[in-house]
């Protein structure tokens, strides 16, 4: 037997995945990517592309399609559905939709606390957590009397208390205030985790993101760094990306990452 050289496995393979929704809308026409460990990339493109689908197929709420999705060498599909579901933490837009806990610190300990972990384990867990979001001051608070921007950072909190091994974001930035959402950027920029960032927000994948993939019509249609495909204007125009008034991504120093 051969040795193989000891390639590093991915934190995600995207390959060959299509899928149409019941009603028959086709929204990925085979997506092929991958995502080394580490990496923070950002998944840009117009409303409608595709991007939400792709990312609820991360770990399995959507499937039936064709292709595959791998998750650090492992299936994304029925039989691995508990490790998946560990190893995949998704932030959705809406943190109303992941908050429903009567305190912040049950509402970060419900996903490590359902794979088993009691404790002062546990507690760990939820410590650390809180504390890499600067939020442990709030544990004891009711979710719903926190601010928008409070409770987006609790939801990433749920999702690094299942210490996974890729953190996906749909549209962090939303809906944050300027002193918010750069905070928010230092937060995702001291994590030492892959990072798939879906976003509208081009200063902020410049910012966070040395590469970035655009979906358009369900298919990636470039793959590269950041600054050179918000730098490329056919490229922009061709996929309805829009950079913000009299912003120059070429004065922008992209993170040193990767
Ligand atoms: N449940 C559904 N049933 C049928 N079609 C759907 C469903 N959800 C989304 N679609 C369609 O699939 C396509 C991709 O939608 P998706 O939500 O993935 O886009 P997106 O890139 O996330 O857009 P946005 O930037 O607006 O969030 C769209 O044409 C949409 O109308
Ligand atoms: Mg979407």
């Amino acid at each position: 037997m051969t040795v193989s050289s000891a390639a590093p496995v991915p934190s995600l393979e995207v390959s060959g995945l299509a899928f149409a929704y019941p009603d028959g809308h086709q929204a990925l026409f085979g997506v092929d990517f991958t995502i080394h460990r580490g990496e923070r990339v950002a998944l840009l493109g117009p409303n409608g592309a595709g991007k939400t689908t792709l990312v609820l197929h991360l770990n399995g709420i959507l499937g039936g399609g064709t292709g595959t999705v791998t998750v650090a060498g492992l299936p994304v599909g029925k039989q691995h559905m508990a490790e998946i579901r560990q190893k995949v933490g998704i932030v959705f837009q809406d943190p109303d939709d992941q908050l429903f806990m009567p305190t912040v610190r049950e509402d970060v300990a419900f996903g490590p606390a359902t794979a088993g972990i009691k404790g002062p384990e546990l507690e760990q867990r939820v410590r650390t957590a809180l504390e890499r979001v600067g939020m442990q001051d709030f544990a004891d608070r009711p979710p719903h009397h926190l601010s928008f921007g409070q409770r987006r950072r609790v939801a990433v909190a749920t999702v690094l208390a299942m210490e996974p091994e890729i953190l996906v974001l749909d549209e962090p930035s939303s809906n944050l205030d300027p002193a918010s959402r750069r905070e928010l950027a230092d937060i995702l920029r001291s994590l030492d985790v892959t990072v798939l960032m879906v976003t509208h927000d081009l200063p902020y994948a410049l910012e966070l993101c040395p590469r970035s993939l655009i979906l358009s019509d369900g298919v990636i249609a470039a793959d590269g760094p950041t600054g050179e495909l918000l730098s490329d204007e056919e490229l922009m125009r061709a996929h309805r990306l829009e950079l913000p008034f009299g912003f120059d991504p070429r004065s922008v120093t992209t993170s040193t990452r990767h």
